[in-house]
């Protein structure tokens, strides 16, 4: 039994850590920010229990760590590197944060399965492609068959597909 007891970092606490990481990356602090605006709005109105709701917000907050390795390694952040590179790199970021083992394998995995859409399974993994894809489509312009597929075909809370519906106008 686990006789230590560790305060767990806030979500705020988690921001903040993140930010700090981001090195002055403003393109990145905005882009986290948005997802995480996202998730944590989908995830209240889908009605997550508090731990899902957790492990979301710190997923979308942390979901691209790898950008900045990926840029220097591979000069690009295509989403295979990403999510293979992002795995080692979360697990040391939340290591001083008071998370569970258990906490961390879970954003672990959404972190190093957010470009695949194949197989979601779980409300937190689908929230995060649904708020990392609504993100994406407002920064580089997507076109509308674009949002309206992702729409219909990927996105599954009712929340993520109204919040979509308005924001784009579709
Ligand atoms: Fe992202």
């Amino acid at each position: 039994m686990n006789t230590h007891h560790h305060e767990q970092m806030t979500v705020a606490q988690i921001m903040e850590k993140m930010i700090a990481f981001s090195g002055g990356n403003l393109h990145d602090i905005d882009h986290f920010i948005r997802v995480w605006t996202y998730a944590r709005t989908i995830g209240k109105m889908e009605q997550l229990n508090k731990d899902t709701q957790f492990i979301l917000e710190v997923a979308s907050i942390t979901h691209d760590i790898a950008c900045p390795l990926c840029r220097e390694k591979y000069g690009n952040t295509n989403g295979k590197y990403q999510e293979e590179e992002g795995i080692p790199l979360v697990k040391t970021f939340l290591s001083d944060t008071g998370m569970t083992k258990t906490q961390i394998e879970r954003i672990a995995y959404l972190v190093g399965h957010h470009h695949t859409i194949n197989g979601i399974d779980a409300s937190d993994w689908q929230i995060l492609i649904e708020a990392d894809y609504i993100a994406n489509a407002t920064e580089n312009n997507y076109s509308e068959t674009n949002i309206r597929n992702f729409v219909q075909k990927i996105m599954k809370t009712d929340s993520g597909k109204r919040l979509a519906k308005s924001i784009f106008r579709i």
